[in-house]
């Protein structure tokens, strides 16, 4: 579940660092997507896991806005590559302004993330932005994967599991490293920290493949088959091509609306609607056991299990 008190003391940090500035649009694009809301789970990770490890979330603030800035800039440019049009049950940046505007308030919402590292004055300050960087390069990397594969053929499960790591997992353990960081955690606590994070974050990108076919949009706030849409070799892609060429003929004869209803009711008919859901407990039980070690080296750890939980079971 997610913490309504870390929740609530992140909104407040949150609503004394507001974009604003000149030219007033691209401050105005900035704060947008921020105000659009979503979830919050990476600063919730964030003061999750300082707190287990023994800090006040007050000293983590900084970290914690830094990697929600940082995943709303990744959503902003995400949105143009997937050609998104809705966010959050709302109008992407690049479809309320335009391309050009979208580009630059990711561009200075990067910049306004690394500024937020640099305002954290806790323990372990160059380690946390050597780990900020390496995420953030992981991220790109993935990204380019994901549209790569997009017209590739050839992809393999392996080849989707390490891009998925890399444009999602990562900033999870990331933000769970930053938390364990600011209460000085040593390595191999703060390793713990980030490997619970991959595990998590690979259980939380199946997810998030699951809703984009089988979710509501009502729920999810973004196009539902916005992924076949746009051919991304996901698990469902990958299993279902591996079951037979039924996948691949579809995505030759029909494009968009048809082509959505026709995979979809496709890969429910093989199972793999609920063989993702398996895959994705799956990753959600290995997080589990970083989290049980991590007890074991005396972090309390009851609140980040409640709140994976909810994650694996979540519709937005
Ligand atoms: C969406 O992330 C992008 C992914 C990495 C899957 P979230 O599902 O955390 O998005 P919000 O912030 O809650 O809208
Ligand atoms: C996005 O993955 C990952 C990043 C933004 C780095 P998706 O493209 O699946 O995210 P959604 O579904 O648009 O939120
Ligand atoms: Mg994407
Ligand atoms: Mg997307
Ligand atoms: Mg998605």
């Amino acid at each position: 579940m997610i913490d309504a008190r870390l929740a609530e003391l992140y909104e407040q940090h949150r609503s004394l660092n507001r974009f604003q500035g000149n030219p007033e649009t691209l401050y105005a694009a900035m704060q947008y997507i921020m105000d659009l809301g979503g979830k919050r789970i990476r600063p919730q990770l964030v003061l999750m896991a300082a707190e287990s490890a023994g800090a006040q979330a007050e000293l983590a603030l900084e970290l914690a806005h830094a990697v929600e800035v940082f995943h709303n800039f990744s959503l902003v440019h995400d949105d143009i590559m997937d050609q998104a049009d809705r966010r959050r049950g709302q109008a992407t940046v690049h479809k309320n302004w335009d391309e050009p505007t979208a580009i630059l308030a990711g561009d200075n919402m990067l910049v306004a993330a690394y500024d937020a590292v640099f305002r954290y004055r806790g323990p372990q300050q160059a380690e946390a932005l050597a780990l900020f960087s390496k995420t953030a390069r992981e991220v790109c990397e993935g990204q380019q994967k994901d549209m790569d594969f997009a017209q590739m053929n050839g992809v393999s499960i392996a080849d989707y599991l390490r891009m998925i790591e890399q444009k999602t997992a990562v900033l999870l353990g990331c933000a769970l490293q930053l938390g364990a960081m600011s209460a000085n955690a040593n390595s191999e606590v703060a390793q713990g920290f980030y490997r619970a994070g991959c595990a998590l974050g690979l259980s939380f990108q199946m997810i998030d493949d699951y809703l984009d076919s089988f979710g509501q949009e009502a729920a999810t706030g973004k196009r539902l088959g916005g992924d076949i849409a746009e051919g991304k070799k996901t698990w469902l892609y990958l299993s279902s091509q591996a079951i037979s060429s039924e996948v691949e003929k579809l995505f030759d004869q029909y494009q968009e609306d048809e082509r959505i209803d026709r995979v979809r009711a496709l890969w429910i008919q093989q199972g793999l609607d609920k063989g993702l859901l398996e895959l994705a407990e799956h990753y959600h039980q290995l997080a589990n056991q970083e989290w049980k070690s991590l007890q074991m080296e005396g972090c309390d750890t009851q609140a980040l299990e409640s709140l994976s939980d909810w994650l694996l079971g979540r519709t937005h």
